[in-house]
């Protein structure tokens, strides 16, 4: 089966974005990374893809005002001319339509930092120690239009700490989500993920029933 032509949208870091490409230089891996394309000229991603002699994009929200389907026009464009089949949205920052999304059903993920349906929305890390949570983690969904909504493919959890400050478990979470993003977006590509009728996702493959993560231990 070809492999499936992936375009990582992303507004800063690209923090996922190595690891993605990482997995991706596995030939045996379901889905190739053509095209990182930012709404942020200033995105760091951007330097770290043409490093790896990766396509990149920028398609500067600012220059459409508060015209969302214009914007979106200009990134779907670009999503043609490389023939993109899945869409992995890396910290993008812009709400998109649902004309968009509608059109990228299934065909487009979205990590989360947080177990969801808790903690939509920003500030995750904050708000999960405020709540006193003692397992925090990421998700990675199919986009639906409503925001960090939609079916859940994979959950990555990590431990809370008692002493933990939001960029320490914003830390233990993304080194959680380096794992996880590559996992889903290889079910995904290898069309091992569908949505069933309820509306959730089954992953034809091995989980290990008797995996506990307690907090804390003994
Ligand atoms: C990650 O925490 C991801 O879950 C969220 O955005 C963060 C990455 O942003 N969606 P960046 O790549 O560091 O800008």
């Amino acid at each position: 089966m070809a492999r499936k032509r992936v375009a990582l949208l992303i507004s800063g870091r690209g923090s996922n974005m190595p690891s993605l490409i990482a997995a991706a230089k596995d030939p045996d891996y379901p889905a190739e990374i053509i095209l990182v394309l930012s709404n942020r000229p200033e995105a760091g991603g951007l330097h770290r893809a043409s490093a790896e002699g990766i396509a990149t994009a920028v398609v500067d929200h600012t220059d459409f005002g508060k015209d969302r389907e214009a914007f979106e026009r200009a990134v779907q464009a670009h999503l043609d001319v490389h023939r993109i089949d899945i869409v992995c949205l890396a910290g993008f920052m812009r709400l998109l339509t649902s004309s968009f999304v509608s059109r990228w059903s299934g065909r487009m993920i979205n990590i989360h930092p947080a177990l969801l349906p808790s903690f939509k929305g920003l500030h995750t890390h904050q708000r999960a120690l405020e709540a006193g949570v003692k397992i925090h983690g990421a998700t990675v969904h199919f986009v639906v239009p409503e925001v960090d909504s939609g079916p859940i493919i994979a959950q990555a959890a990590v431990p809370v700490l008692d002493d933990d400050t939001a960029e320490a478990l914003a830390a233990r979470v993304l080194a959680a989500e380096l794992r996880l993003y590559p996992l889903a977006l290889g079910l995904v590509a290898g069309g091992k993920s569908s949505i069933a009728a309820g509306g959730t996702v089954r992953n034809a493959t091995a989980v290990l029933a008797t995996a506990h993560l307690i907090v804390p231990g003994p």
